[in-house]
C-alpha cells in the first residue's frame, strides 16, 4: 500500500484506533459458551433475512428444517467472511511490511491482524460445531489468491470494506435479536464490536487511495470493484448450501435469485459500502447497472 494520507492525520486515526482496541477486544475463545447446547429449534439468522424466506420452498419445511436452513446460511456467511479476512490480513502484512513499526499506524495493522485471526477462529469453530464446510469453493479460492497478488490497493479495500459493511450489517440485526440462536449471537456481537474500527480504518485508507485516481483509473475501478462486490455476494450464499439442507440445489438457487426479500435483505446490507462508494465516485454510472442486476442497489 501506498502513503497517500497526510501523516499526522493518519497517526492520529490509529491511535485513537488503538485506543479503542484497547478498550474494546474480545477473546472468543473464553468468552463464548461453546459447550452450550444449541437448540435446532432456534434460528441463527432472522427468518425474513433468509435467502428462500417467502417462497414456497420456505414454506414447506417445518420450523426445526427452516431454522436448519438459517443457520446453515449463517455459517455460509462466516465462510465467506473468514475468505475476506484471510485476503485481508495477507493484505495488511504487504502493507505493514513497508511500514516503519514504530508508527502507530503500522501498530494499528498489526492489531487489526490480531482482531482477524481471532474472527477467523471464532468462525472456524462455529463451523466446527455446527457442521459447515469452512472453505469458500475452488474458483473463489483461486480469485481470492489472485486479488491479493495483484496488490491492487483501492481494489482490495474496496472489497475488505464492502464483506465487513456487509457482514456487520447483518450481524448487527442478529446480535440484537433475542428470538435467535445465542451462540450466533454471541459470534456476531464479538465480531460487530470489533469491525466497527476495522470499517473506520479501511474507509480513511480507501479515500486516501482515490484521492489520487484520474477519471481513467477511477472508472476502472468503479467495473473492478462492482464485479468484485457482485462475485462475493453469490459466495455468500452458496448454491451447495442448499444441497446441504437437502434441498434441490438448483431449484433452491432459482427461488432465492427471484425472491424479493432475499433482494431487501443484500440491499440493506450492502448500503453502507455502497453509499461510500458513491461519495468516492467508484460506483459511477457506468457500474451501477451491475450493482443494480446483483441486488445490491435498488
Ligand atoms: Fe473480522
Ligand atoms: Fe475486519
Amino acid at each position: 500500500m501506498h502513503r497517500s494520507a497526510a501523516p499526522l492525520d493518519r497517526e492520529q486515526l490509529a491511535e485513537r484506533l488503538l485506543r479503542a482496541s484497547a478498550r474494546h477486544s474480545h477473546d472468543p475463545l473464553t468468552e463464548i459458551a461453546w459447550d452450550a447446547p444449541i437448540d435446532p429449534y432456534l434460528p441463527a439468522m432472522p427468518p425474513h433475512r433468509c435467502s428462500l424466506y417467502g417462497t414456497a420452498l420456505w414454506d414447506r419445511l417445518d420450523p426445526r428444517e427452516q431454522a436448519a436452513l438459517s443457520t446453515r446460511q449463517f455459517a455460509g456467511l462466516l465462510t465467506w467472511t473468514m475468505w475476506g479476512e484471510l485476503m485481508l490480513m495477507q493484505g495488511l502484512i504487504r502493507h505493514v511490511y513497508d511500514e516503519d513499526p514504530a508508527t502507530r499506524h503500522a501498530q494499528y495493522a498489526l492489531t487489526e491482524i490480531a482482531d482477524e485471526c481471532r474472527h477467523s477462529i471464532m468462525f472456524a469453530r462455529y463451523l466446527t460445531l455446527t457442521g459447515h464446510p469452512t472453505l469458500v469453493g475452488p474458483t473463489a479460492r483461486r480469485l481470492g489468491r489472485w486479488l491479493v497478488r495483484t496488490n491492487n490497493v483501492p481494489l482490495l479495500l474496496g472489497i475488505t470494506l464492502f464483506v465487513e459493511e456487509f457482514i456487520e450489517a447483518a450481524q448487527r440485526e442478529i446480535m440484537r435479536d433475542e428470538t435467535l440462536q445465542p451462540l450466533a449471537r454471541s459470534v456476531s456481537r464479538i465480531h460487530v464490536i470489533e469491525e466497527a474500527r476495522h470499517i473506520g480504518y479501511a474507509s480513511a485508507e480507501l479515500r486516501s487511495s482515490c484521492r489520487s485516481l484520474g477519471p481513467a483509473r477511477r472508472a476502472a475501478l468503479a467495473q473492478a470493484l462492482a464485479l468484485g462486490c457482485t462475485f462475493m455476494v453469490h459466495e455468500a450464499v452458496p448454491p451447495r448450501m442448499y444441497a446441504l439442507a437437502r434441498l434441490d440445489r438448483r431449484a433452491a438457487h432459482r427461488a432465492a435469485t427471484a425472491n424479493p426479500h432475499w433482494h431487501r435483505a443484500t440491499t440493506t446490507w450492502s448500503r453502507k459500502a455502497v453509499d461510500l462508494f458513491r461519495d468516492l465516485g467508484i460506483l459511477d454510472r457506468g457500474s451501477e447497472p451491475l450493482w443494480r442486476r446483483a441486488h445490491l442497489i435498488d
